[in-house]
């Protein structure tokens, strides 16, 4: 099928471009000896979670207990759920992936950990957990000067196995040797603290993708967590851990009213794009006409300014979106196109997977 031939608005994916975010991100990993495991939530697919598997990662991260549920489908080795999970129903879906998978959750503190050890000891499996550590995003993690204390809750409780520690840099957005410095200091710090109480921590998780090509930097980390990086955005290019020529992703519009002098109007608002903005102007940049300003949306419409546009009704425009995981999220498949064709279709069967 030609790309022309598909209804719009649709999320398209440059698969030469996607695949090699994958190879050079895998090669990153292997040089460094540092073990990938990507967060799906960017492409929450699983055959794009296999993709992952077959070329480099160890295992696959995941937000939600449903979306791990989903990603059971990637047959990885294994999933990291990098969120807490909290009350009885979680616990009975945790469980049940538990039974068909190796799994480990982040928690970062003994109220999340003993339910879990508990729902572990009752069903007879074997769930992993890391300690998850504040390392500046000020989100969830325990705080530094506690991490001790919460490794020695976790090892009391029978029914789940401590694996090591987890952090997500979230807070560190473009290049910042300081707090790359500062992380790093962080990290190996915790991990010799914990050594001196007599703990050893086989897995340090980390990483994002805006640090993603600094991991190595980070001493004692050996696992990182990238996920935009499969397609990246708007907002990896601002961070500088991209170009626009390492962007898988686009919206394919129509332009539907030019009626207004100075503007056009195309078919896909809030519910196509999302409404994040980036650290740049407007809700995504034109890949013919960076110029334009896509400057406002309502559900189902989008509002470009360019003075001197030429645009007609039914032209078709392509998108770079400023952050691709809510976009992708809001689409029921994906369109994995090389050149003008559309080769191949991911269906996004992870999206509102929300619990
Ligand atoms: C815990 C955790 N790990 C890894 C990631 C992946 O980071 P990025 O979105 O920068 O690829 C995220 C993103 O939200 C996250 O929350």
């Amino acid at each position: 099928m030609h790309i022309n031939d598909l209804d719009t608005p649709a999320l398209l994916i440059d698969l030469n471009v996607m695949e090699r975010n994958v190879r050079k991100m895998a090669a990153y990993a292997r040089e460094h000896a540092l073990r990938l495991r990507p967060h799906t939530k960017t492409h929450k697919s699983p055959e794009l979670g296999k993709f992952q598997v077959a070329n480099g990662a160890v295992g696959l991260t995941v937000a939600k207990v449903s979306e791990a549920e989903v990603m059971l489908a990637s047959e990885s080795p294994d999933l990291l759920i990098a969120y807490p999970l909290f009350g009885a129903a979680k616990m009975t879906r945790l469980t049940g992936v538990a039974a068909k998978s190796n799994v480990t959750v982040s928690v970062d503190s003994v109220e999340t950990a003993r339910p879990i050890a508990e729902a572990a000891l009752a069903a007879g499996v074997k769930i992993g957990v890391l300690a998850e550590v504040d390392a500046g995003l000020h989100r969830v993690g325990v705080q530094p000067e506690l991490f001790v204390d919460l490794l020695r809750g976790l090892a009391g409780l029978e029914g789940i196995e401590l694996r090591g520690v987890a952090f997500y840099p979230g807070h560190i957005k473009g290049p910042d040797t300081d707090g790359l410095t500062r992380l790093s200091a962080l990290i190996s710090g915790l991990i010799a603290e914990a050594r001196r109480a007599g703990f050893e921590l086989p897995v340090v998780s980390g990483g994002s993708t805006p640090t993603m090509w600094h991991s190595h930097q980070i001493e004692g980390m050996n696992e990182m967590r990238p996920g935009t990086y499969i397609f990246n955005d708007r907002n990896t290019v601002i961070s500088g851990a991209c170009t626009m020529a390492d962007c898988a992703a686009t919206i394919l519009a129509t332009v539907v009213s030019t009626s207004v002098p100075g503007q056009f109007v195309i078919d896909g608002g809030s519910k196509t794009f999302s409404s994040d903005r980036a650290a740049a102007d407007g809700f995504g940049v034109f890949l013919d006409t960076p110029e334009a300003l896509f400057e406002k949306m309502n559900e189902e419409h989008g509002y470009v300014k360019h003075a001197a546009h030429t645009r007609k009704v039914g032209d078709r425009v392509r998108i770079l979106p400023n952050h691709v995981c809510v976009a992708v999220n809001l689409h029921e498949r994906i369109y994995g196109v090389r050149g003008d064709r559309v080769e191949t279709v991911f269906e996004v069967t992870g999206r509102g997977k929300l619990q």
